[in-house]
């Protein structure tokens, strides 16, 4: 069946996965992408798609409550996607607001305007929001995080996606909007920006730059390859039930340290350096406030009711992601150097 979707942050690192994953596989549907083109969203990560006949690409904010109407108006979308965000923990320490802005303002804007448009009974309507395992807080040594596990949001990114998921919640129960929801573990991958620990640590490797590790690198990730959530999204858009939560992971639990050493050892090898080189480099700094010790999903759920399991190990996943880095040393260069981002601000703002 076609079908209008609304992709928001297309331009981003998960949304960018989505959008080719959608474009490709639904010939039939329009797919909108609407981004900001922050510092985070990038047209290069699109190249491949970006002149195929359902894809459009619309510079936008969410935050803009008239352009979201406007465009809703004009596409009269039956899907919505909602990925946009402010992402990254580090930034939000710094500059809290502009998380609340996004990530809280700007989804109940797109709530609203699906809620206006929107009419019941709801049939083929659906507004997917995309969040994080981070609104559970932070466990210890034991235990995982389930769809019933409390919120207990603890850095201001976190409770700015935790707040954005009880306004979905609140829609669907006060107003009956069809939503979904999902709550995934950290993604890694190709076209990432490289401020996370994944891509930063790459792109300094390959500089000899030195690696900064918070702490003692003791804290717990559970990793998850980000063409796993997409798919994870597909699936969970057309088999999901209205009105519930999904927890998507990789059961794949990683200490910071553990995979940073994994990661320099991989390197040295793709670059014919001699063992030790990248490690060398890393660097104990100061630890992020705040910063959450573990974080671990439990993905049964979605096993369970869907039949969703993650396709490659970690060892695969990872050695693709620094592939792709070292293939792609220009996308670094650009995405880092600003200039590429100037030139569609300049572009997109005409
Ligand atoms: P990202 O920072 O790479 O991309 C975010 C995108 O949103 C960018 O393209 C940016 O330009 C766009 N954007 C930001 N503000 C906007 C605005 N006001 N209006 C329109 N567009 C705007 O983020 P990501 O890592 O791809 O994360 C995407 C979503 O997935 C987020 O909602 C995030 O909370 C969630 N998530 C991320 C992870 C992860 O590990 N990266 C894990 C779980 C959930
Ligand atoms: P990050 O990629 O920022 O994701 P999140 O904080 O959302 O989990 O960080 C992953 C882990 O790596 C986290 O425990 C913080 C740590 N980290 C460092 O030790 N050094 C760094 O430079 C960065 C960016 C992260």
């Amino acid at each position: 069946m076609s079908k209008k979707i609304l992709i928001t942050g297309g331009a981003g690192f998960i949304g960018s996965h989505v959008v080719r994953l959608f474009v490709n596989k639904y010939p039939d549907s329009t797919i909108v992408n609407l981004d900001a083109l922050t510092y985070a969203g990038n047209l290069l990560n699109l190249k491949d798609i970006e002149n195929k006949p359902n894809y459009r690409f619309v510079k936008g904010d969410i935050v803009n409550a008239d352009q979201i109407f406007s465009l809703f108006e004009e596409y009269q979308f039956d899907t919505v996607i909602h990925l946009a965000a402010e992402s990254h923990v580090d930034r939000s320490i710094a500059n809290p607001m502009e998380f609340v802005n996004t990530n809280v303002l700007g989804t109940v804007n797109l709530l609203n305007a699906a809620r206006h448009f929107w009419e019941k009974p709801y049939q083929k309507e659906r507004f997917y929001h995309i969040s994080t395992d981070e609104v559970y807080g932070s466990l210890g040594d034991e235990g995982l995080f389930t769809e019933e596990t409390s919120y207990d949001p603890r850095s201001p990114y976190s409770a700015s996606k935790a707040s954005s998921d009880h306004f979905v919640r609140a829609w669907h129960h006060t107003y009956g909007l069809p939503v979904i929801l999902s709550n995934c573990s950290n993604n890694y991958g190709s076209h990432q920006f490289p401020e996370k620990l994944i891509p930063l640590f790459i792109n300094n490797i390959i500089h000899k730059k030195p690696l900064p590790v918070y702490g003692k690198g003791e804290n717990v990730r559970d990793w998850l390859y980000v063409e796993d959530h997409a798919a994870a999204i597909d699936l969970i858009l057309k088999e999901g039930k209205l009105g519930e939560t999904y927890n998507i992971g990789g059961h794949n639990e990683w200490k910071n340290i553990d995979l940073i050493r994994l990661l320099c050892g991989i390197m040295d090898k793709k670059l014919g350096r001699d063992p030790g080189t990248s490690e060398a480099l890393i660097t104990f700094v100061k630890d992020r406030a705040g910063h959450d010790l573990r974080y671990a999903i439990d993905a049964g759920k979605l096993q369970r009711e869907l039949g969703w399991t993650p396709s490659v190990t970690f060892e695969e996943g990872l050695e693709k992601t620094v592939d792709w880095y070292l293939t792609n040393e220009e996308w670094l260069r650009q995405v880092t150097s600003g200039a590429y981002q100037e030139y569609y601000r300049k572009q997109y703002n005409s």
